[in-house]
């Protein structure tokens, strides 16, 4: 399973490597991978992928989905959209960092990566994960750690 990684400034990173940790201590294995390093057909072939995205605003008033997305992510985002790949036979979970102070815009590269994988045909494993920065305790990442390797468990492959 391939843990995509949409930085800024590395928080996301390491939400993504102690939930590789985590699931590590679950019996679940996981490959971290940039979200600049991945390519659309590589995607496609893929059977399970969790998204660990913090937001960047970059503009006072986003218009775009990439105004909202760290480079990587944006860079990601971009290809998907304009090479469409089938995603159905991706299972994917969504884990986003942001701030509160950002308000309507809290965690927002979450909610964009989920409709863009559910619209190319990707099915989630469940819910996203929106965890407020600067993370204070990580049992929340724990405890959807341990969600995630039950729901890998079970009849991911159709
Ligand atoms: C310029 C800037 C814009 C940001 N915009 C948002 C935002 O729109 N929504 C949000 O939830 N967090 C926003 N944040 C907070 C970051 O997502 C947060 O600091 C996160 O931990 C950064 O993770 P990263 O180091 O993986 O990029 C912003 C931070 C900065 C510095």
């Amino acid at each position: 399973m391939w843990i995509v990684v949409g930085t800024q400034t590395l928080g996301a990173l390491e939400v993504a490597e102690r939930l590789q940790g985590c699931l590590g201590r679950l019996g679940c294995s996981s490959r971290l991978v940039f979200a600049e390093a991945v390519g659309p057909a590589e995607l496609a072939r893929e059977e399970r992928a969790v998204f660990c995205l913090s937001t960047w605003r970059w503009v006072l008033r986003p218009k775009e989905p990439a105004d909202l997305l760290p480079q990587g992510a944006a860079w990601l985002y971009e290809r998907l959209c304009r090479e469409r790949p089938d995603l159905s036979r991706l299972r994917y979970a969504v884990c986003a960092l942001g701030e509160r102070a950002y308000g309507p815009y809290f965690c927002k590269a979450g909610s964009i990566y989920t409709q863009l994988l559910g619209w190319l045909g990707a099915r989630p494993l469940q819910g996203r994960l929106e965890l407020a920065s600067p993370v204070d305790g990580w049992e929340e990442l724990g405890d959807w750690a341990v969600a995630l390797a039950a729901n890998l468990g079970q009849g991911v492959r159709p």
